[in-house]
């Protein structure tokens, strides 16, 4: 399904973005790594080569998704390289881990910028070539705290609420047009994403999370989301704990919901 699709994720120098590229190296893709880290992207580029992609179909292609001419400038190397874009998982994202009476303003604009602007950046920046082609795919790893606000990630909750309303909504605009839109539910996947959250004072909070450690394998996860992806699923939820079923308890009963998280962590 995916031989030779270019295949462009975002994040990929850790957690689920770097799941993802092994998968899709698995499946023949070519693909484009963007992070900020080069060094851990060139670790993850090697794993894709050890998984079968041939040198000529990885670009590493170091990105703050926060800079958004940078985003054009990337977009430009990519279509220099590939020609086109097949499919864009805005995946990278930065999460929380703090009350909102103790944190700092500035904590809510950096939350902002990566996990809303930015996704909004490098989509503006891809889309219009996918339009030209008449077919493109775009993806966002939205959360599970995109639909349901739980304590300590005021922020997190508001930004992965945002861009699961700006994608539903870019689905209604260009669906007709070739192109699908797809949202990325992730439940509690073991990565490095609550020691890279911000506390309260905008540093890094740097503590694991035990939700999070016990949380689903991010190689068996993005099995789940590259299956999703093939099936042009519009919403893909992907987790294994209780926290899913929330999902599901949010729209039967949004008032259990209510209580049940007063109490979480
Ligand atoms: N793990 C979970 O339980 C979970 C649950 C729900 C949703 N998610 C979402 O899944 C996505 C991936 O997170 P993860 O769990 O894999 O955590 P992670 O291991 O911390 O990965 C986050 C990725 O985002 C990149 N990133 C952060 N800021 C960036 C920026 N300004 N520009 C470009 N890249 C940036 C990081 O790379 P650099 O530091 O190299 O830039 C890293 O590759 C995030 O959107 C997250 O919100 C995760």
């Amino acid at each position: 399904m995916f031989k030779n699709q270019v295949i462009w994720i975002t994040g990929a120098s850790s957690g689920i973005g770097e799941a993802l590229a092994v998968a899709f190296a698995d499946e023949g893709a070519c693909l484009v790594l963007s992070a900020r880290r080069q060094k851990e992207l060139e670790r993850v580029a090697a794993r894709c080569e050890a998984a079968g992609a041939p040198e000529k179909h990885l670009l590493v292609l170091p990105l703050d998704v926060t800079d958004a001419s940078a985003s054009f400038a990337a977009t430009e190397k990519v279509l220099e390289r590939f020609g086109h874009i097949d499919l864009l998982i805005n995946n990278a994202g930065i999460s929380q881990r703090s009350l909102f009476k103790d944190t700092e303003l500035s904590v809510y604009q950096k939350l902002l910028d990566v996990d809303v602007m930015g996704q909004i950046a490098l989509t503006k920046a891809v889309l219009p070539h996918m339009l030209d082609r008449g077919r493109g795919h775009i993806a966002i790893t939205s959360s599970v705290a995109g639909k349901i606000g739980v304590r300590l990630r005021t922020g997190y909750c508001a930004a992965k609420h945002a861009v699961i309303g700006f994608f539903d909504a870019l689905r209604a605009e260009v669906e007709e047009d070739g192109i699908m839109v797809s949202t990325i539910l992730p439940g509690f996947i073991r990565t490095a994403i609550a020691e890279n959250a911000l506390a309260a004072d905008g540093s890094r909070y740097d503590e694991p999370d035990s939700d999070i450690t016990g949380g689903m394998d991010p190689d068996k996860a993005a099995r789940v989301i590259v299956s999703g992806l093939a099936k042009g699923k519009r919403e893909i939820p992907v987790g294994e704990g209780k926290e899913m079923l929330a999902l599901w308890l949010k729209r039967l009963s949004p008032e259990l919901i209510f209580r049940i998280t007063r109490k979480s962590k």
